[in-house]
């Protein structure tokens, strides 16, 4: 479950909307896995939505900023972390498995990272972004409200949300990267049985070579024999 907080608020009404709605999606969509009883078109079809609704979300806050004027050296770098977030989470998407339990233990993976990414993003980079809009709505420059909210120190209920958020993404990958070395090492025995395979196979097929070519060296003298044979005739 993972849980509204008011310290996720920007007090931008579109913004806010939307990330409520986003939690509300990956909570329904936890509650779905939790259940155990759900089938797998049902599960995809939760995640595409999720997916969909957060690509729509970040694609609006994007225009937002561009509407606001805000500082272009932030919204190159707030646009580069949706990206970079989107790349990973369509990557994550596009690895299929025909094993429904892997399939769900994926689908898991892929909302517990949406979550906590956002979770972490909302915190921090939205929170700089709000700010700075509400400074340029004051009549502030955006260049000067950029500057201004750089300097600003995150309050400690913040900070320790946003180190929450990491450690669970940090602990995720790391399960994921111990699986994978499984897997590899797992993989790297057939790989290993399979080269003792393809030796003893070229054993056997020189030793046929070698057969064959006993055989026709036999059925040569054979020839040549009956050829001195019919010589003498
Ligand atoms: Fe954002």
């Amino acid at each position: 479950m993972f849980v509204w907080s008011n310290k996720f608020e920007t007090k931008i009404d579109l913004v806010d909307r939307q990330h409520k709605t986003l939690f509300d999606l990956m909570n329904k969509l936890s509650n779905l896995l939790k259940s155990g009883s759900s089938s797998q078109n049902e599960l995809s079809g939760a995640l595409s939505l999720l997916i969909h609704y957060t690509k729509t979300h970040l694609h609006d806050e994007e225009l937002l900023m561009q509407d606001s004027r805000i500082d272009g050296r932030f919204f190159s770098r707030h646009r580069m972390e949706h990206s970079s977030f989107l790349y990973d989470v369509d990557r994550f998407n596009e690895i299929t498995s025909p094993d429904d339990d892997a399939n769900t233990d994926r689908i898991e993976k892929i909302v517990r990272f949406i979550a906590f990414w956002l979770i972490y993003h909302i915190l921090g980079t939205d929170q700089f972004m709000a700010e700075q809009i509400a400074l340029i709505k004051s009549g502030m420059s955006p260049e000067r409200a950029f500057e201004t909210t750089k300097e600003q120190k995150l309050d400690p209920i913040i900070v320790k949300m946003m180190l929450d958020a990491v450690m669970n993404l940090w602990i995720d990958a790391k399960n994921t990267c111990s699986k994978l070395e499984t897997k590899c090492s797992k993989l790297e025995t057939k790989c290993r049985e399979l080269e003792n395979k393809c030796k003893g196979l070229e054993d056997k097929g020189k030793e046929l070579e070698h057969k064959i070519q006993s055989v026709l060296v036999e059925t040569i003298d054979v020839d040549s024999d009956f050829k001195s044979f019919e010589m003498f005739k």
